[in-house]
């Protein structure tokens, strides 16, 4: 229910009205930023919103909108007040002056009527919101730059007040979106293709002839970005017999045309993997022991403690994708573990830097096996389901 109290919730003064300047404050009562837009998006979000607290904010920061849209009313209607009687005014704006008698009316500064169509309302809470935080910065921005073209005293206090306004509601909506505790890149349900999600696609040509800049920054490099040529530029370096960088990965999880037989295949691999690293799990204590330095002993150690937690984060994937842990032979590390028993049995006889140079040979031998365990069962064109992204978080 809204109930009108019948005083504004800044009282505005304007000592000098200023016509053209009300013009442009109009961008504020009936534009795309304006308190009516604000109002009325997180009004009807909040309608939609099924989450009370969240609900709560947005009814609370619309129905604020409404108070500000009174207050910007109140001020562009004493600044225009002056058309319905000059002349040379109403010339400038027949439209106020004329069909309007000097009011104001939900149009923008331009003139043009205000449209449902400057909302952003999803139904999903926080996409709103970020939609909202963004809302309320153009709002803002907006206000400073009609503070910066009035010289009137009232007028500035009351844009002041209502641009102070928006970076509180920048603010709350910003907290409301972080206490959704929501991973940040995370929207909706469905996660995005792997590979193709870190792809920075270089569209534009680059240094030299080809352009005047190419820019790098935290964008478009770092540890999980791959700088990728755009697909017409890797044509024309394919043309010139050139590698144009990193492919661009067009898999998509609807591309295999067996999706039930590859996502077999990814198990095969990850009971592989299980198995292996259990395996490995019983054999590091043996090398524990056999190891003479003190700092080998360590390092088998806290690999030892690393293989345990490997073997969980495994289970946890064969809970990902649906499936019972459950390991099958894995001959190849059978294979390097007996290598390994022969290279300790061997270490009796040797001294003790021979001993300790052979037992990390077959250690490598085996994190190397493993590697190329995990690298194939992370990069298989793996059908993706249930929110599942395969092996990269193993
Ligand atoms: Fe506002
Ligand atoms: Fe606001």
């Amino acid at each position: 229910m809204y109930h009108h109290v019948k005083k504004l919730m800044y009282t505005v003064r304007v000592d000098t009205p200023d016509p053209r300047f009300g013009n442009m404050l109009l961008e504020q009562f009936g534009g795309a930023n304006g308190e009516l837009a604000a109002a009325m998006q997180y009004s009807v979000q909040g309608l939609n919103c099924e989450d009370p607290e969240r609900k709560d904010l947005l009814m609370d920061i619309g129905t604020e909108e409404l108070s500000h849209l009174e207050i910007v009313g109140a001020l562009a209607r004493l600044h225009l007040k002056p058309l319905k009687f000059d002349r040379e005014y109403a010339e400038a704006d027949p439209l106020i002056a004329i069909a309007g008698g000097g009011g104001v009316n939900l149009f923008n500064s331009q003139g043009n009527p205000w449209t449902a169509d400057y909302l952003k309302i999803t139904g999903e809470l926080d996409v709103d919101l970020r939609s909202n935080i963004a809302a309320e910065a153009r709002a803002k921005i907006v206000y400073e730059r009609l503070i910066n073209f009035t010289t009137d005293a009232g007028t500035k206090d009351a844009l002041q007040f209502l641009m102070t306004r928006e970076i509180t509601h920048m603010k709350a909506f910003t907290l409301a979106l972080e206490s959704l505790s929501k991973p940040r890149f995370m929207i909706g349900k469905i996660p995005p293709t792997p590979v193709l999600v870190d792809q920075y696609f270089n569209t534009s040509t680059g240094h030299g002839e080809d352009g005047a800049i190419d820019a790098r920054g935290p964008w478009n490099e770092g540890e999980d970005l791959e700088m990728v040529e755009a697909p017409a530029f890797q044509e024309l370096a394919a043309a010139s017999d050139e590698t144009g960088g990193a492919a661009v990965d067009d898999r998509t999880t609807s591309s295999a045309s067996e999706p039930e037989m590859i996502e077999e295949l990814l198990v095969e691999q990850m009971a592989d993997l299980l198995h292996a690293e259990g395996q490995l799990v019983k054999a590091l204590p043996k090398m524990i022991k056999a190891a003479r330095a003190e700092s080998l002993k360590e390092a088998f150690e806290s690999h030892l403690e690393e293989t345990k937690l490997q073997v969980e984060r495994l289970q946890e994937a064969f809970g990902l994708v649906g499936v019972t842990a459950k390991g099958t032979p894995c001959k190849g590390m059978a294979g390097l573990i007996d290598e390994g028993q022969e290279v300790i049995e061997d270490g009796k006889e040797q001294d003790d830097v021979a001993a300790d140079l052979a037992l990390i040979a077959a250690a490598q031998k085996v994190e190397h096996y493993e590697i190329s365990g995990y690298g194939t069962a992370r990069t298989g064109p793996w059908p993706v389901r249930r929110g599942c992204l395969p092996c990269r978080s193993c």
